[in-house]
């Protein structure tokens, strides 16, 4: 099995990226942004559990369509499994909504996983897998999030409408939405906010990225061959 595992460097990205190749991915691809120390750090975990990791740097920040391109360029051959994974969470309530993180958070959270899915689609084996990584804030209402909010709720829905165009390949599309995860991206708050964020969920503690990777590890295995256009909640009951 070949792997693209987007946003890799750090955080969920890297615990699928990881957990892929402990599942017996012979080739994983570690994409990340700009941050090479972390990504090589990934490249060493994805090395030591058995798969031969491949560093793909491209930023996805100014223009989505550009970015992918770059991905799709610098992938050599074809795959098995995309993650479209990078993503940025920017707090914004509505009253702040300005244009130009507006644009960036569209960019890297919408844009890039459409035209990377379509730059890889001819390369993406029979039996591949296509898994979109959103957000529980597409379930649950997040007046501080609403441009995030609204490109990840896109995304969950082009999972719904690649999954006919994928299925007679025997390809899947699924979205997984995690709730609260302990990774850089909540870092300026989880520290002092862990009691508060630990009981959004019903198991009352704060997510890990393998929490999240072991629902992509799911969906890319055989196991996961008949789900399709679905938005799997991995929130660990957030909000219920
Ligand atoms: N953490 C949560 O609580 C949470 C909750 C719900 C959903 N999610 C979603 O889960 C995904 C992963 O989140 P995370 O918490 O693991 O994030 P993270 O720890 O902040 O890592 C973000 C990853 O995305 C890459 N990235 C960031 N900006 C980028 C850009 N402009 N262009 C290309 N790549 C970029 C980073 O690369 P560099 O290292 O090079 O910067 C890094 O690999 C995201 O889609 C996020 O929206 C996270």
């Amino acid at each position: 099995m070949k792997a693209l595992v987007t946003g890799a460097s750090r955080g969920i990205g890297r615990a699928i990226a990881v957990g892929l190749a402990e599942d017996g991915a012979e080739v994983v691809g570690v994409h990340y942004a700009a941050n090479r120390a972390a990504a090589s750090e990934t490249a060493a975990l994805v090395a030591a559990a058995g798969a031969k990791a491949v560093l793909v740097e491209a930023s996805l920040n100014v223009d989505g369509v550009v970015g992918a391109r770059r991905i799709a360029a610098e992938w050599e051959g074809d795959l098995d499994v995309l993650v479209n994974n990078a993503g940025i969470d920017a707090r914004q309530p509505f009253g702040e909504v300005d244009e130009e993180k507006y644009r960036r958070i569209i960019e890297i959270n919408l844009t890039a996983p459409l035209f990377l899915t379509q730059e890889l689609a001819p390369r993406l084996r029979d039996g591949g897998r296509i898994v979109n990584i959103t957000t529980g804030y597409t379930r649950i209402a997040a007046p501080t999030h609403p441009a995030y909010a609204a490109a990840k709720a896109g995304v969950n829905n082009l999972g719904l409408a690649l999954a006919p165009v994928f299925g007679p390949r025997g390809i899947t599309v699924n979205a997984v939405m995690p709730g609260i995860i302990d990774t850089d991206m909540n870092a300026d708050w989880l520290p002092e906010g862990r009691a508060e964020a630990a009981a959004y969920s019903v198991f009352n503690r704060v997510g890990t990225p393998a929490d999240v990777a072991l629902v992509v590890r799911y969906l890319a295995s055989d196991a996961g061959r008949w789900v399709t256009g679905q938005v799997i909640d991995a929130t660990g009951g957030s909000a219920l």
